[in-house]
């Protein structure tokens, strides 16, 4: 009979696309998904460590998962930033756990799965990436992996632990899985990486702003978006190659964790209040109408009102379309555990509210900006909530729900007339 399997994915872009490749590897081996964890004889769960609270809910997971273990034969391996931060210790914890596989063994499952390893939480050289293989959940979109792990050293994160030291992957190999994915359909595309815009071809030099210029200008390639650019790897060759290619989308999410060039310096993060404004100035000139969204982090140890007013006011400044807000959250072995303790954690909730109602306020103005307007939507499929309706977003990364002729296949670009702004979405009509 055939196995089954279900995975379970949290966290970032990488995790998402590190699941794709873990089922397409699964479903190569005769394996079958399914979408319930009781019908599965393997169920993965790829975690997060980001935050305390991630990593909590893997445990109480995995509390669940063993009652089910005991009534029937079932394998579990934990996988992601949880399984590379714990290694050993979750087998200790969880011994009903079958293995523990961190993000660099996403390519070496069969030595796992055949009971080689029960701990695989090393960097290998060769990671063994078979992106023809990719399960990929999206018949219009495709994630491509560019660059992983991180060599910037913010004090607050984990992640140098997790992925490990920066690893580009040759400047053709990209562009051979870009390809296969737009046979396939996949006319947008984005590429991903911890700080993708460090990105250096490791046999031509080739940089970033050269990458995303060659995927660009491959046919068919509809839009092209990238995630997650560090601004102090911001430079001109990027800047030029977006302002060159319309396909390019006019938005970018540039996280910047503080308004504070003091909170800043102590999270490490290579630029200053005045830098960051400078390089949002430097692209708002060379292509006016680009959209930004952010992550920031709230209560870092030191941080005062006076820190936390340069945040919102900030924030107000670049008129973010879109963030993530965050409070501080101490991870095990980061440097930031010895700059001191954090900011006591109702002041924290308190400032994570006031950044949460300000760019309340920034994002309804935005949304009803479009109202009226004419906007270039890249069409997904049927609307979720609406099966009369088609969905499918702007360059801008927003989600517009409207009316079209329902044969418009998923992958096309129509021209949507916006009438209305909703919560998070934007509705109209497709034009001729
Ligand atoms: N505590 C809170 N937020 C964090 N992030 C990363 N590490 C931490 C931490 N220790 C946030 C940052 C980052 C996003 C992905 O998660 O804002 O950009």
């Amino acid at each position: 009979m055939t196995k089954t399997f279900f995975i379970e994915t949290w966290g970032c872009q990488m995790n998402d696309l590190d699941s794709q490749r873990l089922s397409g590897s699964l479903k190569l081996r005769g394996y079958r998904r399914v979408d319930t964890e009781g019908e599965a004889d393997l169920i993965l769960l790829n975690t997060c460590s980001i935050r305390d609270k991630s990593e909590q809910k893997v445990f109480s997971r995995l509390g669940r998962l063993r009652e089910m273990k005991s009534e029937r034969e079932l394998q579990i391996g934990v996988c992601g930033c949880v399984a590379q931060q714990e290694g050993e210790a979750i087998l200790h914890r969880a011994p009903w756990v079958d293995f523990v596989m961190g993000p660099g063994n996403v390519g070496h499952l069969d030595q796992i799965l055949s009971g080689d390893r029960r701990v695989a939480i090393d960097f290998p050289d060769d990671r063994n990436y078979d992106y023809l293989a990719v399960d990929r959940p999206s018949a219009t979109k495709a994630q491509v992996t560019i660059i992983e792990g991180c060599n910037k050293n913010c004090t607050f994160c984990i992640v140098p632990t997790t992925r490990g030291r920066e690893v580009s992957r040759p400047f053709d190999d990209v562009l051979r899985e870009v390809r296969a994915a737009v046979e396939s359909g996949r006319v947008e595309i984005e590429l991903l990486g911890q700080t993708v815009n460090a990105y250096r071809c490791p046999i031509s030099g080739r940089d970033f702003g050269a990458l995303l210029s060659a995927v660009a200008e491959i046919d068919y390639v509809a839009r092209l978006r990238f995630m997650t650019s560090h601004p102090a790897e911001v430079n001109d060759s990027m800047i030029a190659a977006m302002r060159d290619h319309e396909n390019i989308s006019r938005y970018l999410h540039l996280p910047v964790q503080s308004g504070s060039s003091k909170i800043l310096r102590r999270m490490k993060r290579l630029y200053t209040r005045e830098h960051y404004l400078e390089t949002i100035a430097r692209i708002r000139q060379a292509i006016p109408e680009i959209h930004f969204s952010t992550d920031v982090i709230v209560g870092f140890p030191g941080e005062t009102d006076d820190d936390f007013e340069q945040t919102l006011s900030l924030i107000a400044e670049v008129r973010y379309g879109s963030m993530f807000a965050f409070k501080y959250s101490p991870r095990p072995g980061t440097p930031a555990l010895k700059i001191g303790a954090p900011v006591d954690d109702a002041i924290a909730s308190e400032r994570l509210t006031r950044v949460f109602d300000l760019h309340e306020r920034i994002k309804r103005e935005h949304l009803e900006s479009y109202r009226g307007r004419i906007l270039p939507v890249l069409v997904e499929g049927p609307s979720k909530h609406d099966a009369s309706m088609l969905t499918g977003r702007t360059d801008y990364n927003i989600v517009v729900n409207f009316s079209a002729a329902a044969s418009t296949p998923p992958g096309s670009m129509l021209g949507v007339r916006i009438d209305q702004a909703q919560h998070h979405t934007l509705r109209g009509e497709a034009v001729a």
